[in-house]
């Protein structure tokens, strides 16, 4: 387990909502190896608790997630390519999860703080939220199968702008685009969070995973093809000097 993911179930709802938080902030919660087979196995065993019903993902204060840990894709960049290792583990779990996510947005969500949303059922973010994907820019390509899922949620160029382009989207943009779900005030954001997924786990739990099933397991196969296809590119790309520059201009910034 990671000290930097923490993982509750609170007993204000029956323990039925599990809360996975992004607990990095010295380092803005960008996710290390660690991390994601953290995330990875909250979403495993609690899909496989009966007591368990949603998912929720939080922040720390004016921080969802930086992303990937750039130090991290540097050390990829250095030594060859990435292995399938536990982002890949938690790209593909995100496809394959079977109990509604929720997210709670305040603040950074960049990289995969924002593709993820493309997997969650419900996300709120409060209005100082920025979405931003710049994958190009690090010389990159986008991953978590939001190639497949951006476009077709949002449409060419919104995707285009969000995926390619790393145009920021501010949390009511990301709202307009269906990214997310609502925009909700500072002060309300884990309240009305918590309250949504509670909501949710009072529901028949059968009929709720029958439901959302039909809404979005009819692409789970394409979504996981799609995710293996982004991250042979991806992990081709890392050794690039492209991204191997990009990576070290951002460390040389914070040493
Ligand atoms: N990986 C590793 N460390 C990160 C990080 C990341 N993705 N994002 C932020 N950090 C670290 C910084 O290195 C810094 O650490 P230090 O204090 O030990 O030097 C600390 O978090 C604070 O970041 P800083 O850049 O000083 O804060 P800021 O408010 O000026 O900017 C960001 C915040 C998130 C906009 C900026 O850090 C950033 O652009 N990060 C990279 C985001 C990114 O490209 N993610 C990958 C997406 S695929």
């Amino acid at each position: 387990m990671s000290e930097h993911i923490l993982v509750d179930r609170p007993s204000d709802h029956d323990g039925r909502v599990q809360v996975i938080r992004f607990n990095r902030p010295e380092k803005k919660n960008a996710i290390t190896q660690d991390m994601y087979a953290a995330m990875v196995e909250a979403l495993r065993s609690g899909d496989a608790d009966d007591g368990v019903r949603v998912h929720v993902f939080l922040g720390t204060a004016e921080c969802f997630t930086a992303g990937n840990d750039l130090q991290d894709f540097l050390s990829y960049a250095i030594n060859g390519r990435m292995s399938e290792g536990h982002v890949g583990q938690f790209l593909k779990q995100l496809a394959m999860t079977k109990k509604p996510m929720l997210a709670g947005v305040d603040g950074l969500a960049i990289g995969i703080g924002t593709t993820m949303h493309f997997h969650c059922d419900m996300t709120f973010a409060t209005p100082r939220s920025q979405f931003r994907a710049p994958f190009v820019d690090l010389g990159l390509v986008p991953e978590a199968g939001s190639s497949l899922l951006g476009p077709a949620t949002m449409g060419h160029q919104r995707a285009f702008a969000l995926l390619a382009a790393g145009a920021g989207f501010s949390a009511q943009e990301a709202a307009d685009a269906g990214l997310i779900h609502k925009v909700v005030p500072v002060e309300a954001i884990e309240s009305q969070t918590l309250a949504a997924a509670a909501d949710i786990a009072s529901k028949p739990p059968q009929a709720m995973q029958i439901a959302r099933n039909l809404l979005r397991g009819g692409q789970r196969d394409a979504v996981l093809q799609r995710i293996e296809e982004e991250t042979a590119l991806f992990s081709d790309r890392l050794t690039s000097p492209e991204a191997r520059s990009a990576f070290e201009a951002f460390m040389a910034r914070h040493s």
